[in-house]
């Protein structure tokens, strides 16, 4: 990161940079004492922004969440300095919205309702029912805590001698950069969205005002950010039929209350780098050795948040029609998911879990013997253990429904030492760039996702190696210091004014 650091801290010299994001970068240490309090926090979001965070030196707005209070971490004061056993450090400045209004916001809102919406989770004839509820949690949850972040960016921003440049971050806050741009009218803002951006007609799911809030809310920023090119055109497409404004598909832009708003795709990415040094640490070959004690001939492995996006049940029906038609594979392969529980206080997200440790349990006492567990599911977030894993898959499964970027594969991919094939949904936003060597899957189609998995298995292994090769190169070079790069360079480009431009920067690209 030291070169993109150096690059960044000049390119921003004249800005004061804020990131806004719900979550904050680090999360409680499972096991914390006094020096090791904190771990870095888990999730993409937090992956691509804390570098982003540490080369810039920017302040990060952030909700408390549950487990924080206890570290005495308290909202409303100064930015305070949080360090991560790795050596990280972040600036850390604390939102504590009352308990009822951050439940409204992130449990009836955020999660459930345009989490569902921006992944296409309905089954439109049963759900979702909106009534009063709905339009309270709206008034009383995600508008309130929008606020509150927004007036904490004002605040933080009115802090800083320079001008402010606002970096907020996906579903959770979308009003904020209206908020901040009616009290900061020369403020730079840039808000990225880390998950689908839907059609025109799904969004409409939504009540209008909310739908319209939500679209003015961006329509504020400088730049909207996004994660795939279909994102970028149903972002500009919804601006056009729900909200009739003119928009220009080749210059990807719109034009809304007499101002241009830019809307580019920047794909999300790892710090190619630093995952490869994790690979290599003691912690996590000790957690291969282990691994290399029971695995099969083939491993199949998947690492996923138990998300109801991420299709995990689909994913093992998947694998049960594999058994089925190929039994030859019976005791030979492990379908390895390393899965962890996530959003337990939504319901759905219960019910979700439950049904995944169903279905594996079912296919177990189908398809096991005393010998050989077709499955093997944990329930764990061990890092360590998850790149060993990644080290010695021979097939990676991510299938999810719809996904913004998915990162695992792109992690996956970058430390594999066998050649490991990648079975890939043509919706994760990922297969925008490494779907030409993955095995492509309509991830609703469980029969020929068992093909795929089949198909993967018995590739040749010089073609194996050649695909798995080819998609670690493409990561190498689209890692997270481009990522940083190309937004950062883009608001020196298109908002910037062409004299501010420092000519020597213009040689360096990342
Ligand atoms: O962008 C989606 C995201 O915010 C990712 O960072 C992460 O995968 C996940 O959602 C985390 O969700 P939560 O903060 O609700 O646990």
């Amino acid at each position: 990161m030291l070169a993109i650091e150096q690059y960044t801290r000049r390119l921003l010299k004249d800005f004061y940079p804020i990131i806004a994001a719900n979550r904050p970068p680090v999360d409680p240490a499972p096991e914390g004492g006094e020096r090791d309090r904190y771990v870095r926090g888990a999730g993409g979001l937090v992956t691509g922004l804390s570098g982003l965070a540490q080369a810039t030196g920017a302040v990060w707005v952030a909700s408390i969440r549950d487990g924080f209070e206890e570290l005495g971490v308290g909202g409303g004061g100064e930015p305070m300095m949080v360090a991560t056993g790795d050596g990280s450090r972040y600036q850390v400045s604390w939102v504590n919205p009352p308990r009822l209004a951050y439940d409204l916001y992130y449990n009836t809102i955020a999660n459930p309702l345009f989490w569902f919406v921006q992944h296409y989770l309905w089954n439109l004839a049963e759900a979702p029912i909106l009534d009063d509820s709905t339009h309270r949690a709206w008034d009383e949850g995600y508008r309130r805590v929008n606020q509150l972040f927004g007036q904490h960016v004002i605040r933080e921003a009115r802090r800083g001698r320079k001008r402010p440049l606002l970096l907020s971050q996906d579903y959770h806050l979308y009003l904020v950069p209206r908020i901040v741009r009616r009290e900061l009218a020369d403020a730079v803002i840039q808000h990225f969205i880390h998950i689908p951006w839907p059609t025109p007609q799904y969004w409409k799911v939504l009540p209008r005002y909310m739908r319209d809030e939500i679209m003015d809310g961006l329509l504020a920023c400088d730049i909207v950010g996004m994660q795939t090119s279909s994102d970028v055109r149903n972002f500009l497409l919804t601006c056009e039929e729900n909200m009739g404004l003119p928009v220009d598909f080749r210059l990807q832009t719109a034009f809304y209350r007499g101002r241009t708003v830019w809307v580019r795709r920047y794909p999300i990415s790892i710090d190619v780098r630093e995952f490869e040094r994790v690979a290599a640490s003691p912690a996590v070959e000790r957690a291969e050795r282990e691994i290399l004690r029971w695995r099969p001939e083939q491993l199949i492995f998947r690492v996923d948040r138990m998300d109801l996006s991420k299709n995990i049940v689909r994913g093992f029906f998947a694998y049960e029609r594999l058994l089925q038609a190929h039994p030859e594979w019976r005791g030979r392969v492990v379908f390895w998911a390393m899965l962890q529980k996530t959003r337990q206080t939504v319901p759905e997200y219960r019910e979700y879990a439950r049904q995944v440790i169903q279905v594996a349990r079912v296919i177990n006492s189908r398809f096991g013997s005393q010998a050989w567990q077709p499955i093997r599911l944990e329930l764990r977030e061990d890092i360590n253990r998850a790149v060993a894993g990644y080290k010695q898959f021979d097939v990676l499964l991510v299938n999810p429904i719809y996904d913004g970027m998915n990162l695992v594969a792109k992690e996956g991919v970058t430390v594999n030492r066998r050649g490991g094939a990648l079975v890939l949904s043509e919706n994760a936003g990922t297969h925008e760039e490494l779907g030409e060597w993955a095995l492509t899957i309509n991830p609703f189609d469980v029969d020929s996702t068992a093909q795929a998995l089949h198909q993967a298995l018995l590739m040749d292994p010089v073609e194996r190696h050649a695909r798995a090769e080819k998609m670690r190169e493409v990561v190498q070079q689209n890692d997270v210091a481009r990522w940083i790069s190309a937004q950062l360079q883009d608001i020196r480009d298109l908002i910037e004014p062409m004299a501010a431009r420092q000519p020597e920067l213009a040689q360096e690209s990342f």
